[in-house]
């Protein structure tokens, strides 16, 4: 049976106490409230929904949960915008890849920045020990009241962000980003969009047991589609993600205001960012049509022929020359819409070396 997680003080890493209605810090005096059995260390006014998908609509929805079957409440939802994400909501194969780990069913589980918890609720019918985090407080809403209806018991729902989060170091046997990397540069505006990324790979790699395993799944810089035109997927403009960096910046500024900060990276650029990060290995796959709906999942290290049928389809007669010619010079895998990546922190026990792969 794995171990109850203790939380601990955000701050000065001490066991938090339990008192009424709330958890609180015997050495600094933090105190963390507890809004309908969910302990709040982050109460971001910031509001992140689905495409489609407001405020308003979000706490409608969650309103009729609380009396209502949540399948019914999404899946049945007058609003086509709320209908369209009941497959996204529901589908338990988003954590296919989870079979490619081999982690023992008593692992410790982090998912951050957690969503509307579709992951954690399907890792927690393969683990024994889940923990959701999210700082949006309609999505904890939502997570809370789907996993009391699918009597979800093993999952720990905690309302808070990647800069408070209340672990001891060396919690969690894998810890799950899922769409997650290319916003955290948003989070530290003070730094360079990379080092944010590499601040907060660090800081997740420190929360891992040794031999953990972190999971990202993200979009490709790369992608055949953004390079021909397709608007980026974070900021809806054409070819800002694929142009050099200071290009991107001046791209973007003229657009927002604000620099070009969800970055993306090709395969090589993510292993380089996680070497760099202190994880001694990682392992890529190309996550087929999506990450967020991984129907087919190839890895890196298997010949680009094997791609040829799942990555981009077209009659263009140019597309196609190009596509023959990559994949005769095995380029293709490269050039997918999607990856998921594990990151090793440090071999585990027995499961030999991990630092293969591309
Ligand atoms: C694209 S959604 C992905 C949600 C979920 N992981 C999934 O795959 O369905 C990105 C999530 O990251 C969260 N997020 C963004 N910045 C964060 C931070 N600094 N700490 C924790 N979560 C963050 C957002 O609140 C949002 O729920
Ligand atoms: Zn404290």
């Amino acid at each position: 049976m794995t171990e109850t997680l203790q939380l601990v003080c955000p701050a000065c890493r001490v066991p938090l106490r339990r008192e009424q209605g709330s958890l609180s810090c015997p050495s600094c005096g933090l105190v963390a409230p507890i809004e309908d059995g969910v302990p709040v260390f982050v109460d971001s006014p910031e509001y992140w929904g689905e495409v489609g998908i407001s405020r308003e609509r979000a706490q409608e929805v969650n309103r009729r949960m609380a009396t209502e079957d949540w399948r019914t409440v999404v899946g049945q939802h007058e609003a086509a915008d709320v209908r369209q994400y009941f497959r996204f909501v529901s589908n338990m194969d988003r954590i296919g890849w989870h079979t490619l780990l081999s982690l023992p069913r008593t692992s410790r589980v982090l998912d951050i920045g957690a969503g509307l918890g579709t992951m954690s609720y399907a890792l927690s019918r393969c683990y024994d020990q889940v923990v959701a985090v999210e700082r949006v407080r309609e999505r904890v809403d939502f997570m809370r009241l789907r996993f009391r209806q699918d009597r979800a018991e093993n999952i720990t729902l905690i309302r808070t962000d990647m800069d408070t989060l209340p672990f001891a170091e060396g919690s969690f046997d894998l810890i799950v980003l899922n769409g997650v990397l290319e916003w955290l540069p948003f989070s530290r505006k003070d730094l360079n969009p990379r080092d944010a990324q590499l601040h907060y790979l660090r800081l997740a790699r420190r929360y891992l047991k040794p031999g953990g395993v972190l999971y990202v799944g993200i979009e490709n810089r790369l992608s055949y589609a953004q390079l021909i035109g397709a608007p980026d997927p974070h900021v809806g403009m054409r070819f800002v993600g694929v142009v050099p960096r200071p290009l991107a910046d001046v791209m973007s500024r003229r657009r927002t205001g604000d620099r070009y900060r969800p970055y993306l990276y090709s395969a090589a650029g993510y292993r380089k960012l996680f070497l760099e990060a202190g994880f001694t290995g990682t392992e890529t796959f190309a996550a087929i049509p999506s990450y967020t709906d991984p129907r087919v999942l190839l890895s890196l290290d298997r010949p680009s022929r094997e791609f040829e049928a799942h990555v981009w389809q077209s009659s263009n007669v140019l597309s196609r020359m190009v596509k023959s010619a990559l994949t005769r010079l095995d380029l293709t895998k490269y050039f997918g819409y999607a990856y998921i990546m594990f990151a090793h922190n440090g071999a585990a026990a027995g499961t030999g070396d991990p630092s293969s792969g591309g």
